[in-house]
């Protein structure tokens, strides 16, 4: 077999590794997931879950990746061969497909209101009012299919054209274009009259929210979703690193990029909420029924709304051919198929596994799993349980499976202080904290 893939450049790595962090996590799912659960306090006790869970564990994932040397099972089972951790690297395989499957279905309504916003379809259905618009659209059989699969089909074409000239290629030159939108956005937002109660919203901690156990599960719960931990993406995106670069630097950049994003979203987002006087806890609809009707309002909202869907899509899209790459590693290094088969295959299968997630508020309402709709079933299955899970899986491989001096050595960071913290982080902290959080959504501690 030809040598593994390499990414080009350290700036190439850094840059779709943040591609693959910044998508609906940060707009659509952090600025409701904020929003419902107070804002400032929120804010707060995600930066602390950002700093001191997600970030040790993305060195983690990287270092075990680059010495696996391989996909995310083989990963795991070369840094610990003997105990039965090594067939953990399946969780991270299984719990990409999934995420990939509902993540396509939501990134496919954003690209069908990013149509009717560029093309006009969506401002004149605001008489009936975005709630209705919403809801027929998401009812309907075949429609949310088609968007779907045009979501997945782009991810297809990016992820088949290879690490450097698809991965690589398409996120450099989008990422930055998003930066510069979501920057634009928030300016706009906050030039609005009575934008900073949205402002305050955002930053003022409500500190009796902090006395609410569901507030550190969704903090936590978002910081895995958004930094995109528990996955295998940076085991996977690991992988293709050369030895040369050093991790932890990479690390704090991708973690530090993706939480200005999410914040600069959500300054996109809830000065113009406030101003409009709409509510900021409506939950997973606020962007595609909250938001739209804002736009209306909103003075050139018609173009300000069609370059909000524009950055939605394309935060979709980068993430989507991350959430690919993994089981499509997989396929390519254990049935040694060539990458253009493997990403056919896989992405036949997840358009298939999220069916039920696309038809979940249409011809399946009726279908509940504990209680929600399949889609939410498995949005809450997956943040809440898989990668809390394939986390401390990671931490253990690299806290516990590995020695101290390969540990460090691995990750960059051999004879620093800095080392010693992240190895007690992963060894102790990190499975702690999520133990204890897992056990509270459960209802058991
Ligand atoms: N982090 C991405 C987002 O914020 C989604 C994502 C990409 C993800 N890769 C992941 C989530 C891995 C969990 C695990 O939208």
């Amino acid at each position: 077999m030809a040598g593994r893939e390499h990414w080009r450049s350290r700036t190439g790595f850094v840059i779709a590794t943040i591609g693959s962090a910044v998508g609906l996590g940060n707009i659509w799912r952090f600025s409701y997931v904020a929003g419902e659960n107070g804002g400032g306090a929120f804010l707060l006790v995600y930066a602390l879950a950002v700093a001191l869970i997600a970030l040790p564990l993305v060195v983690a994932e990287l270092a075990l990746g680059r010495r696996g040397g391989g996909d995310t099972v083989t990963a795991f089972e070369a840094a610990s061969p003997k105990s039965p951790l090594r067939h953990a690297g399946w969780i991270g395989a299984c719990g990409a497909v999934l995420i990939l499957s509902y993540y396509a279905v939501v990134a496919g309504w954003a690209l069908k209101y990013f149509s009717g916003a560029a093309l006009g379809g969506l401002w004149s259905a605001a008489f009936s009012g975005y709630g209705a618009y919403f809801e027929q659209f998401i009812a309907n059989r075949g429609e949310p299919l088609a968007w779907q699969m045009a979501m997945l089909l782009m991810s297809m074409l990016v992820v088949s054209a290879g690490v450097r000239g698809g991965i690589e290629r398409l996120n450099l030159w989008l990422m930055p274009l998003l930066a510069v939108i979501v920057l634009a956005l928030a300016a706009f937002a906050l030039s609005l009259p009575g934008s900073t109660a949205g402002m305050r919203f955002l930053f003022e901690p409500d500190w009796a929210m902090l006395a609410r156990p569901s507030l550190y599960v969704a903090a936590l719960g978002q910081a895995f979703f958004s930094v995109g931990v528990g996955m295998a993406i940076y085991i996977t995106y690991g992988s293709y690193l050369p030895g040369t670069f050093r991790i932890p630097v990479s690390a704090l950049t991708i973690v530090a990029g993706d939480t200005l994003f999410a914040i600069a979203a959500g300054l996109a987002i809830f000065p113009a909420v406030f101003a409009m006087g709409a509510d900021p806890a409506a939950g997973p609809k606020l962007a595609f029924v909250t938001l739209p009707q804002l736009f209306l309002a909103m003075p050139a909202g018609t173009v300000v709304g069609s370059i909000f869907f524009f950055l939605l899509v394309a935060a979709a899209l980068t993430s989507m051919i991350s959430l690919l790459e993994v089981p499509v590693a997989l396929v390519m290094q254990r049935l040694r198929w060539s990458r253009p088969a493997a990403v056919a295959a896989v992405g036949t299968l997840i358009f298939a596994i999220g069916l039920p997630s696309a038809l979940s508020y249409g011809v399946l309402t009726s279908v509940r799993l504990a209680g929600m709709p399949v889609l939410d079933a498995i949005d809450h299955a997956t943040s809440g349980l898989l990668l809390p899970l394939a986390g401390i899986a990671a931490a253990f491989a690299a806290g516990w499976a590995w020695h101290r001096r390969t540990a460090l050595e691995a990750a960059n960071l051999a004879d620093t202080r800095l080392g010693t913290a992240w190895r007690w982080l992963l060894r102790y902290g990190v499975p702690a904290t999520i133990a204890v959080i897992l056990l509270r959504a459960a209802g058991l501690a």
